[in-house]
């Protein structure tokens, strides 16, 4: 296959929105920051196809030449993300419905219904002939389908929906009785006699049918990744040597698709992330979006397809980065296994609902402190480009899983505050804190070796994920389980006899009820830490307890539990700790499993560590801090060419990479 350069710098570009000579400074600019990568034509679809079958790739072409002679290659879009006005005017029937049955118009951008069969028609006669005119050129390393697939349209709820929404569960269920059984339709009156009564969960006038939700989800899920193949299988057959990608959304709380579905159907993971600029602390949440979307491409390199280099224009505040973010930010990126540091976008818009979006080349020109750190990144990753390929692997897994986080935040529940992340996040600063490294594993995925292994918050469970969380115990790991998890089948039906069901056995204890507190209500626990939000009415069948409830609801249950099991343990949080109980709960698991720091730091001094096949390592330090901090480690810091003799010095807001050894 075309290798895309490694590694990748630069990010979206989108030059139909400048006149010609602007495009010559774009090149120049970008050779001169050291850009070898950008993404060409993602919204030009109303430029490329003006008129229904009418095309013109001119300007394009020319476009494509320039960048070809600069030496910039182009990771080329479809051009299908978001439709021009011409299709909605001809074909309403293609534009996408809210649950409350409003259209949502063309104006902004991605106005289709994912399922419409005139949007797949569109789309894919443009992609064929996107791929017929750029699918050989030297220039064209990487397709790039759509754009956040799922991003503003990932549920329509229209007719045109609702018809394949019932072909799904069709296919899925067989007949109609089935499906009566998977949702439960006894309950409520909801029977059905025929699929043709199928709707997907519009607007009713109470709770939907929560096994109706999730599927739709699934169902959602499945639709944009459909197109997504359809687009795909057309490039592989017209252009086979060029891999072919579209940008995940692995951040904050994004959580439409069901990433764990279409990491297999990509030839390079890549993901989109923005910092949530209100977190003084968002660095951490970056890094976990990026170990996770590491988990994605199985451990191995990924690309970083947006990032921002400044301010964005969509959150309720718009933070600018402060003078050395954007370099430790994109160094976090990578130190996590981004092969690629590319942003949204290469220069900032004029016109138009982003122009207010930070780009690589700000409104202000040249002269500017941001421009003087896009070429200052450019020449980092240059001298750090060795790393590229390798990928990572650590002691410790965490299990997490869309469908999961789908119905641990259905409505219905016994409380509308639990928030599926907060205990992966949770955990997962604990560890970040303490220099542990962490890989993220699909349910059902592949725990042999770890030796901690965290399941936060997994309320939906199958037979198979709880088989290997209970394999992995037995087999010597140090296994967290955290409330509400392995409550439920796949068919959110709830596994009786006991919470949680699906880990009853494996933790040694037995759950009568569910015991979540009132607003601002605090227990406390009998070694000094506080909980809130969630308890539970818990007995030992097995398990010893670790801590208990001191008042509250429940005073004398236990609340955090250990069972020895196999040649590991099942250690059970039952209720939310305060962060002292998650960092004493973390330590304890970390000593119990011999677990340690890829090398020990001070807080907000980040280190991860990328293996080469070979054996090579590189050590990455972010320092977050407003102090220098002092790193032990032998080995060549690539950012200032200078060997480390043991101990290496990064400065306060600074970066280091080391090759080891
Ligand atoms: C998303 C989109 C981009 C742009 C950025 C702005 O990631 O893919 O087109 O709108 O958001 O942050």
């Amino acid at each position: 296959m075309t290798a895309w350069p490694r590694l990748a710098f630069g990010g979206d570009y989108n030059p139909e929105q400048w006149p010609a000579e602007v495009h010559d400074e774009d090149v120049a600019l970008m050779r001169e920051s050291g850009v070898n990568l950008v993404t060409l034509a993602v919204f030009s679809w109303a430029l490329l196809e003006p008129s229904e079958g009418h095309y013109e790739f001119g300007w394009l072409d020319e476009v494509v030449t320039k960048l070809h002679s600069g030496g910039i290659s182009i990771d080329m879009a479809t051009a299908t993300a978001s439709p021009p006005p011409w299709l909605a005017r001809r074909y309403p029937e293609t534009l996408p419905v809210t649950e409350d049955g409003r259209t949502m118009w063309p104006g902004g951008r991605q106005a289709f219904c994912p399922s419409s069969p005139v949007y797949r028609e569109r789309s894919l006669g443009l992609c064929r002939r996107m791929g017929e005119r750029y699918g050989g050129h030297d220039a064209v390393v990487l397709w790039h389908v759509g754009n956040e697939l799922g991003n503003h349209n990932a549920w329509c709820y229209c007719d045109v929906s609702a018809a394949a929404f019932r072909r799904w569960l069709e296919r899925r269920y067989g007949d109609v009785d089935r499906l009566n059984d998977a949702w439960g339709t006894n309950f409520w009156s909801q029977r059905y006699a025929t699929f043709d009564e199928v709707l997907p969960p519009r607007l009713a006038p109470n709770f939907a049918n929560p096994t109706q939700q999730l599927d739709f989800r699934r169902f959602s899920s499945d639709e944009l990744l459909d197109n997504f193949v359809a687009e795909r299988d057309v490039l592989r057959e017209l252009s086979p040597a060029v891999p072919v990608t579209t940008n995940f959304m692995v951040m904050g709380h994004v959580r439409e698709m069901d990433y764990w579905r279409w990491a297999s159907e990509v030839d390079v993971v890549s993901n989109d992330h923005y910092l949530n600029a209100h977190d003084p602390e968002g660095y951490v949440e970056l890094a976990f979006s990026a170990d996770w979307t590491r988990g994605l491409a199985g451990g191995q390199p990924w690309m970083l397809m947006e990032h921002s280099t400044s301010a964005v224009n969509w959150q309720h505040r718009n933070i600018a980065k402060r003078p050395g973010e954007m370099l430790r930010n994109s160094l976090q990126h990578v130190a996590r296994g981004a092969d690629a540091v590319l942003f949204f976008q290469w220069r900032a818009s004029r016109a138009g609902a982003e122009k207010y979006h930070s780009g690589m080349v700000p409104h202000a020109g040249t002269d500017t402190r941001l421009w003087r750190e896009v070429v200052e990144l450019g020449d980092v990753l240059q001298r750090i480009r060795e790393v590229a390929g390798a990928g990572a692997r650590n002691d410790v897994a965490m299990v997490v899983d869309w469908q999961a986080w789908w119905g641990a935040e259905l409505d219905s529940h016994p409380t509308q505050d639990l928030v599926y992340l907060d205990q992966a996040h949770t955990l997962y600063r604990a560890l970040w804190e303490r220099g542990v490294g962490v890989d993220f594993v699909r349910p059902d995925g592949d725990l042999t070796g770890y030796r901690v292994v965290l399941v936060p918050t997994l309320y939906t469970v199958t037979d198979a994920a709880a088989e290997s969380v209970r394999r992995a115990a037995e087999e010597g790991a140090t296994v967290l389980v955290t409330y509400f998890s392995g409550i439920v089948d796949e068919h959110d039906h709830v596994r009786l006899g006991g919470y949680p069901g699906a880990f009853r056995e494996l933790l040694g204890v037995f759950v009568e009820e569910f015991a979540p507190l009132r607003t601002e209500e605090k227990v406390r626990l009998d070694d000094g830490t506080t909980a809130d939000l969630w308890t539970e009415h818990l007995h030992l069948r097995g398990a010893e307890a670790v801590a208990s409830y001191l008042d509250g609801p429940l005073p004398g249950t236990p609340a955090v539990t250990r069972h020895g099991y196999g040649r590991g343990a099942a250690w059970y949080a039952a209720c939310r700790l305060d962060d002292d109980g998650v960092s004493a709960l973390v330590d304890r698991l970390l000593a119990e499993s011999g677990v340690v720091p890829v090398v020990p730091t001070r807080g907000g001094v980040e280190v991860a560590r990328r293996t080469a096949a070979d054996g090579r390592s590189w050590l990455f330090v972010v320092n977050h801090t407003a102090e220098p901090a002092s790193v032990a480690v032998d080995g060549h810091d690539l950012v200032t060419d200078r060997p480390t003799d043991g101990a290496l010095e990064v400065p306060a807001g600074g970066v280091a990479v080391v090759r080891e050894g």
